[in-house]
């Protein structure tokens, strides 16, 4: 079986106390582990704790999201600068919906994470009516649009998530998945040489848990999966490790 990533968005699920103890059990169930990638994107308040508590060296953190400005007079604002991290997460449905994100602010955070070398999770997804309308592809297309403005230096992941199947327990069949990964590999091969986009790699996120985890993760094209609820409790993510190794 390949290798795959785990990408743990955990939202606003965890505290610091609780995130914590959460990495305190990972600690403990070390040698699981150690057999496959995982990424945890925390609360940025909890990212330095999460840090010095973790013993695991290979195991990767991230800002679930950042300002566009660096520094200076923007009260309540966090950047890629504030902290020290390994990754990063742009464009969830959730800052497009509920923050007004739209394509032009999602390419600028991109071009700083790119300009930082900061590996990045750019997600991509159409919403119900886009999908019954038949206008996913459409939809994704004009999202990865904004790459063509990005000379990219960095390891660059594109999250696979349908609005639909975000938090909501419906998860698209393996067929509909695989169909829009190739779209999305198609696209990226019209953007990219073949060496940059050999280097991409493409994940899956929406109501994955440990009851769909391993037959999900046979399709071809996927390297990941990006996990928000299962992900943020410790036995859900327990049990998807454990039926992917
Ligand atoms: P979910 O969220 O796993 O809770 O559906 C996925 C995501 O938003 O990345």
């Amino acid at each position: 079986m390949k290798k795959i990533t785990l990408a743990l968005n955990w939202k606003l699920y965890l505290n610091e106390l609780e995130s914590i103890e959460f990495v305190e059990k990972i600690n403990h169930s070390k040698n699981q582990f150690d057999l496959i990638d995982l990424e945890i994107y925390p609360s940025a308040t909890a990212i330095r704790s999460v840090r010095n508590v973790l013993n695991h060296s290979s195991i990767k953190i991230g800002l679930q999201d950042f300002s566009i400005f660096e520094k200076g007079a923007f009260t309540g604002s966090l950047s890629l600068s504030s902290i020290e991290i390994d990754c990063c997460i742009v464009g969830h449905s959730e800052r497009r919906d509920f923050y007004n994100e739209n394509d032009n602010l999602i390419l600028k955070k991109l071009q700083i994470s790119n300009a930082k070398k900061i590996s990045t999770i750019l997600c991509v997804g159409e919403s119900l009516n886009e999908k019954e309308e038949g206008l996913s592809k459409e939809r994704i297309k004009s999202q990865l649009s904004i790459l063509k403005n990005l000379d990219i230096q960095i390891p660059l992941t594109i999250a696979y998530e349908p609005i639909w199947a975000i938090g909501t327990g419906e998860v698209p069949s393996k067929e509909y998945i695989s169909d829009m990964l190739s779209t999305i590999k198609s696209e990226l091969n019209t953007l990219y040489s073949h060496e940059k986009n050999s280097a991409l790699r493409l994940f899956y996120g929406g109501s994955v848990d440990e009851t769909n985890i391993r037959n999900l993760s046979d399709i071809v094209l996927l390297d990941g999966f990006l996990i928000g609820s299962a992900g943020s409790k410790f036995e859900k993510l327990m049990k998807m490790v454990n039926n992917l190794i």
